[in-house]
C-alpha cells in the first residue's frame, strides 16, 4: 500500500505497482520472446531473410532487458532516432535530478517504469534493420478482435437501430455511456488472468454491472453537450482512446451515435504511435478493424454497415484519427501544458474530452495515491484544457472522488475491487 499523496512506485511492496513490476512486466517480455520463437518462420516470410538473424539478436536483447528489470538495474538513455527520443532522455535527466539517483525499476514511479519497458521493447525493434515496424502485440490484438465479434454484432445491431431512430427518439445516453465505459474491460493487460465478461451479450452485461459504477457524473457531461447543441455551435469531442478491438468498436459506436443525434459535429480520436500496454490502439489497428468488419458483410451485415459509415465520417472530415508522441511519453497530464503546449492548446478547443481507460486515469491523477475522498478536480492538479470526463474500469490502486466510507464499503464487498476491473467510474470536471 502506498502512503497517501505519494506517487505510486514499486518501492512500496504491498502495492499493485510492486506486483506489476515484479511479476507482470517480466511476463510481458517473456511473451514477446515466446512469440518471436514460435512465429519465427512466419515473421521471416513477412519481414525478409535478414530477419532470421535479427530475430535471434532481438531475443537476446529482450532476455537482457528482462534481466535488467529483475535485478533493478539503472535505466538507460534511449539511442534510436525516434522523434520522441529527446523527450524521453530529457525526462530521464529530470528524474535523475529530482530523485538524486539514476532511475531504476523498483525505485522510480510506476508509470515511468511501465512506460519505459514498452518504449525499450519498441526501441529494440527500431534498432534492427528488418523488424523496424514489427508489432509484438499485433497477434494478440487480432485474436482478441476475433473472439469479440459476436459481442460486436449484438452491439452493432442495437446501435444501428438507435441511429435510425434519431430525430424520433432521444439520445440513448444511459446505454451508450455504459457501452463505452464497460468496453474498457476488454484490455489485454488485465491483472487477473484477462477474464472477460461472462455473458457475451454486452447489453445484458452492462445491466448486470450497473451497481458497480461507483461514481456516475455522466449527467454533467450530457449537459455540456446539450447546452452546446442548443446554441447550434460546432461541437468537437476529443476521445483519448484506449484499447483496440471491442473497446475501440464501442467508442466508435458512441461517437457515431453522438454525431447522429447532433451532440457532436466533429470527433477526434487520439491513438498511440507505437505498440503500447499490449492492446492500446494504433492508427493501423483502427484501419485493420475497419477492413475486418467489412469482411463480415454476409454473416453480420450490420458490422459492415457501421464500418462504411465510419469510413465516410473520416472521408468527410467529420472524424479524425490523431497521432502524437505525447501519449506514449511517461508524463502525467498535469505536465502536458509544459511538455506539449500544442497538444494542450488543441485539446482546449474541444467542447468535451473523453478519457478512456485505466492508464489515462493514472495519468490524469498524476499517478498519485490520493485519499479516496479527494475531489476529482483537485486530483487533476490544474489539468483542465476543456470540460473532461473519464470512463474508467478500475484496474489500479488509485482513486478519488468517492464519498466518505465508500471505499471501505466497496472493499468489504470485494477485497480486490481496485484491480479487477469489475468496478468503474464516470467522473467529470467542468
Ligand atoms: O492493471 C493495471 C494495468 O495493467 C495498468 O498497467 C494499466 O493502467 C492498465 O492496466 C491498462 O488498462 P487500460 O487499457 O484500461 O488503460
Ligand atoms: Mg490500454
Amino acid at each position: 500500500v502506498t502512503p497517501t499523496n505519494e506517487v505510486l512506485s514499486a518501492k512500496y511492496k504491498r502495492s499493485f505497482a510492486y506486483i506489476t513490476v515484479r511479476d507482470r512486466l517480466p511476463i510481458t517480455i517473456t511473451n514477446v520472446i515466446d512469440l518471436l520463437v514460435r512465429d519465427k518462420d512466419k515473421i521471416i516470410d513477412e519481414f525478409g531473410e535478414l530477419a532470421k538473424e535479427e530475430i535471434k539478436e532481438v531475443i537476446g536483447q529482450f532476455s537482457k532487458l528482462k534481466n535488467e528489470l529483475q535485478t533493478n538495474k539503472p535505466f538507460q538513455l534511449l539511442t534510436s532516432d525516434g522523434s520522441d527520443v529527446p523527450a524521453w532522455n530529457a525526462y530521464y535527466e529530470r528524474e535523475t535530478d529530482r530523485e538524486g539517483e539514476v532511475p531504476r525499476w523498483f525505485r522510480t514511479s510506476w508509470i515511468y517504469a511501465e512506460c519505459y519497458m514498452y518504449r525499450r521493447i519498441r526501441e529494440t525493434f527500431e534498432l534492427s534493420s528488418s523488424l523496424k515496424t514489427f508489432d509484438p502485440f499485433r497477434k494478440s490484438k487480432e485474436e482478441a478482435f476475433h473472439s469479440s465479434v459476436d459481442a460486436m454484432a449484438i452491439l452493432g445491431d442495437y446501435v444501428l437501430q438507435q441511429l435510425q431512430a434519431h430525430g424520433v427518439k432521444r439520445f440513448p445516453s444511459s446505454e451508450m455511456k455504459k457501452v463505452a465505459l464497460w468496453g474498457n474491460q476488454y484490455d489485454l493487460s488485465r491483472p487477473v488472468g484477462s477474464e472477460l465478461p461472462e455473458e457475451n451479450d454486452p447489453l445484458k452485461n452492462i445491466q448486470l454491472l450497473s451497481d458497480h459504477v461507483l461514481v456516475d457524473e455522466s449527467e454533467k457531461m450530457w449537459s455540456v453537450l446539450e447546452a452546446a447543441a442548443k446554441h447550434r455551435e460546432s461541437i468537437t469531442i476529443d476521445i483519448v482512446a484506449d484499447n483496440a478491438g471491442y473497446e475501440l468498436f464501442a467508442d466508435m459506436c458512441l461517437a457515431d451515435t453522438l454525431c447522429a443525434f447532433s451532440l457532436a459535429t466533429k470527433i477526434r480520436f487520439y491513438v498511440k504511435t507505437m505498440p503500447w500496454f499490449i492492446s492500446d490502439t494504433m492508427e493501423k489497428d483502427f484501419h485493420w478493424m475497419r477492413h475486418k468488419l467489412l469482411e463480415f458483410s454476409n454473416e453480420y451485415p450490420n458490422l459492415a454497415d457501421l464500418a462504411n459509415r465510419w469510413e465516410e465520417h473520416l472521408n468527410l472530415k467529420k472524424w479524425y484519427i490523431e497521432v502524437g508522441d505525447f501519449w506514449t511519453l511517461p508524463h502525467v497530464y498535469s505536465e502536458m501544458k509544459t511538455a506539449d503546449h500544442q497538444l494542450y492548446d488543441k485539446l482546449s478547443d474541444a467542447t468535451l474530452i473523453i478519457f478512456k481507460g485505466d492508464l489515462n486515469y493514472r495519468k490524469l491523477l498524476g499517478e498519485t495515491n490520493w485519499a479516496p475522498t479527494e475531489s476529482f478536480s483537485n486530483a487533476l492538479q490544474g489539468f483542465h484544457p476543456a470540460p473532461l470526463v473519464t470512463l474508467r474500469t478500475i484496474k489500479a490502486d488509485l482513486i478519488c472522488g468517492l464519498k466518505p466510507g465508500q471505499a471501505e464499503a466497496t472493499a468489504a464487498k470485494s477485497e480486490k475491487w481496485l484491480i479487477t476491473g469489475d468496478y468503474a467510474l464516470i467522473q467529470f470536471d467542468g
